[in-house]
């Protein structure tokens, strides 16, 4: 280590206390191919077309000055997509920047936070950062989450909040919006409602419950179905009085033209969200099919954009996926999951090439 990097450590050390110091970073170990379907991100981009305008938009706004605190048209807009009032909304850059503001919101030494396991790894990382205890509750046997475990872990610990991701990550499994409400009703702090995935599974949203759960938030992205995964946008969805700590925790001016512009663009294009979303589902059906066909490869029914399967050696699968240009999620690290990837629906072509490469990696 220089000199220079000795101080600057021994600087750190003496300002941040050990457990920040002992964080690690947020990173994708996958090397990427050209057929990327690591990520759960949408295979489609926005047309060109409108691309330009959304650009055009931009140029035609200030740069050199601060954006609104609140943009009003923005969020009229967002929460009549989503059927809530205005004021029952929250944006931010990227809902893992919502996620890790409402984190910090309920942390204390003593606090504790409830998430399923496995589950979107944020919710641990996004806890631990904030100095928070977290209590992970192992899904149930069908690799659904543990809904009548996780109220008693949220009950016996008086857990400040509960993480559900419904379709949940990176199992794709999902559970009835009822079962979750009932989370919602006996929990004794605040329930985060994860509906990332919402929209390739059929299910309907807990936002239909928010007036009448005072300690629900909702979690939606543009991430996913809006394939916006670039623009970084999402949003937390509950009471007023809920939500104005977040809000009042992060930090201001979080977004710019670009993104307010290509967010009210894509909510005037709701044919272009169903036929994708219609799309990614079909495509979801067909790739299942065609993996349940290969033998040695166990896929695993999806209500997301992404499916979980196991296979024999999936050390040695994944490198031969990638050697042929193709990227998937390692997720064999949570015990549960041992031998398994992940493979996020992508174009048929891309999908077509999955497959192919699937069935020799597996041989
Ligand atoms: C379950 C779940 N929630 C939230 C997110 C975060 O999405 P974003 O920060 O892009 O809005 C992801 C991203 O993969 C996810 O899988």
């Amino acid at each position: 280590m220089s000199s220079e990097a000795g101080d600057a450590a021994a600087y750190a050390a003496r300002a941040y206390p050990a457990w920040v110091r002992a964080q690690k970073a947020y990173g994708l170990s996958d090397q990427e191919g050209q057929v990327k379907l690591n990520q759960n991100e949408s295979p489609f981009d926005l047309p060109l077309e409108l691309k330009r305008e959304i650009l055009e938009q931009v140029l035609a706004e200030p740069w050199n000055r601060y954006p609104a605190l609140r943009d009003a048209e923005l969020h009229a807009e967002v929460a009549a997509h989503f059927g809530v009032r205005a004021e029952q909304l929250l944006i931010g850059p990227g809902s893992n920047s919502l996620l890790g503001a409402l984190a910090q919101c309920v942390a204390q030494p003593d606090a504790v936070v409830v998430a399923a396991r496995p589950s979107f790894g944020l919710y641990g990382s996004a806890t631990r950062a904030s100095g928070s205890r977290l209590l992970e509750v192992p899904l149930g046997p069908d690799l659904r989450l543990d809904v009548a475990g996780m109220i008693s872990a949220a009950r016996e610990n008086r857990a400040a909040l509960v993480f559900a991701a419904n379709p949940n990550n990176p199992t794709g499994t999902a559970v009835p919006t009822a079962a979750l409400l009932e989370l919602v009703a006996e929990a004794p702090g605040l329930v985060l409602l994860d509906e990332a995935y919402l929209e390739f599974s059929g299910l309907p949203s807990a936002l239909g419950a928010l007036d009448r759960h005072p300690n629900l938030i909702v979690l939606r992205t543009f991430s996913k179905a809006f394939g916006l995964a670039g623009v970084r946008c999402g949003c937390l969805m509950g009471h007023p009085e809920v939500l104005a700590p977040i809000d009042r925790l992060r930090a201001p001016f979080a977004m710019g033209p670009f993104v307010r512009h290509c967010i009210r663009a894509i909510l005037r294009q709701p044919d272009l969200l169903r036929r994708t979303v219609e799309h990614i589902i079909q495509e979801r059906e067909r790739v299942l099919a065609r993996m349940s066909c290969i033998p040695g490869v166990v896929p695993r029914p999806s209500m997301a954009n992404f499916v979980l399967f196991e296979v024999l050696e999936h050390e040695k699968v994944y490198r031969r996926l990638h050697r042929r240009g193709i990227t998937v999620r390692d997720v064999s690290s949570y015990d549960e999951l041992k031998s398994s990837l992940r493979v996020t629906i992508g174009t048929p072509e891309e999908n077509e090439a999955f497959l192919n490469a699937l069935a020799e990696a597996v041989k």
